[in-house]
């Protein structure tokens, strides 16, 4: 029988990700979306473009295939998801919910949720050299914003549809991740490609503006290691939630200069303004992954920093071509 898979947010990075990463596996994949692919044409065997908060297109995503790969949301950057947070709690909750149960009703035989490291509690997050997260330091609960809220229960969610109906789920909790064909710019881009996106626009010795003190701690999760983490955590037999993500920490700082280098521009400097800048530091503790796949994300941040930033450049300067032969109105 052919491998038929679905990837609910297709048209956005990591799933238009996946959908490559799942077709050089051998599947057959349906994407679904809201919108097809914004930065380039979709290699789809199938494509519902429609809204996952409404049942129905849930229904006609999920007809026929044999495993879902959950990465629709409402989703963004601190930018994004600082604002509007029952707006980003409701769109969500409504995707996941109706998602899940057309994925039961289909007879789907295996369900991915893309689940996130804002599930974790504030409190173990107030500091820069924060120790790294456990999968078990989720409870007790206190995600930061109503985004890690939903997320926690649409796990919650899964766990319960595989005790009362035997669906076989699997949960990753991705920790923040980046790569080329991301968002750039529009207010949803996370640092990454944020900080790609303002060294690629300075002017020569200009400023790059970073929100907060710059002192702030991540992990940055290069989106091969994230499609490949998925697939094998799909391929393994284990159902609780699973970190993946980088387990190198960096201050936003240090990101800012490593994009810096991967430009070649040392003729730029730092300048800390007001910003939303969530929780104070965030790493991942990559023990269980290392021990239920074998595996853990590898390909180091100088590497996929020079990837993003080319790729980022690439859509300024086409943007300022495009600006440039507008007609004036
Ligand atoms: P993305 O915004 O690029 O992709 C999400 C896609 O979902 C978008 O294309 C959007 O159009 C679609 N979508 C939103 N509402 C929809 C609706 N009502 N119906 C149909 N489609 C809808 O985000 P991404 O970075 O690719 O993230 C993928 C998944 O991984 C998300 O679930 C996200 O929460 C999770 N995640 C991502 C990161 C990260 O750093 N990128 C970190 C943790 C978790
Ligand atoms: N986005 C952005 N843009 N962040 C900036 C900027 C900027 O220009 N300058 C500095 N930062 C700082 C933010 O203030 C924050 O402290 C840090 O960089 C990381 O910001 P983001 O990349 O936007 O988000 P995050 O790491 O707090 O959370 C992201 O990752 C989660 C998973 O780890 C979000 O995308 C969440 O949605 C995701 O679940």
């Amino acid at each position: 029988m052919t491998r038929r898979a679905l990837v609910t947010g297709a048209g956005g990075f990591i799933g238009g990700h996946l959908v490559t990463y799942l077709q050089a596996q051998g599947w057959w994949v349906r994407g679904a979306d809201l919108r097809l692919p914004e930065f380039r044409a979709t290699t789809a065997d199938d494509f519902v473009v429609g809204d996952l908060r409404d049942p129905e297109v849930c229904r006609r995503a999920c007809d026929g295939v044999t495993e879902v790969y959950a990465l629709a949301a409402d989703m963004g950057g601190m930018g994004f998801i600082s604002k509007d947070p029952a707006t980003i709690l409701r769109n969500n909750a409504l995707i996941n919910l109706h998602t899940v149960e057309a994925a039961r009703l289909a007879g789907a035989q295996r369900y991915f949720l893309a689940s996130s490291a804002c599930i974790y509690p504030e409190y173990a997050q107030t500091t820069p050299d924060v120790r790294p997260l456990r999968e078990d330091d989720a409870f007790p609960a206190g995600p930061q914003d109503s985004y890690g809220w939903e997320k926690l229960m649409a796990e919650r969610l899964c766990v319960y549809y595989a005790e009362q109906y035997g669906l076989d789920v699997r949960i990753a909790r991705y920790h923040n991740v980046y790569g080329p064909y991301g968002t750039w710019d529009g207010g949803r881009e996370k640092a990454p490609a944020a900080l790609c996106r303002k060294v690629a626009e300075a002017p020569p010795g200009g400023e790059v503006e970073i929100w907060g003190d710059g002192r702030q701690t991540r992990s940055f999760c290069y989106v091969d290691d994230c499609v490949e983490g998925t697939y094998r955590l799909m391929r393994s037999d284990h159902a609780e939630p699973v970190n993946i993500g980088s387990d190198r920490l960096v201050t936003i700082d240090e990101l800012a200069a490593l994009v810096m280098t991967a430009a070649g521009r040392d003729d730029l400097r730092l300048r800390h303004v007001a910003g939303p800048q969530g929780v104070r530091g965030r790493n991942s503790d990559n023990t269980l992954v290392r021990q239920v796949l074998g595996w853990t994300p590898d390909i180091p941040l100088e590497e996929g920093l020079a990837v993003t930033y080319r790729w980022i450049a690439g859509e300024v300067a086409a943007a300022r071509g495009a600006a440039a032969h507008a007609t004036p109105a």
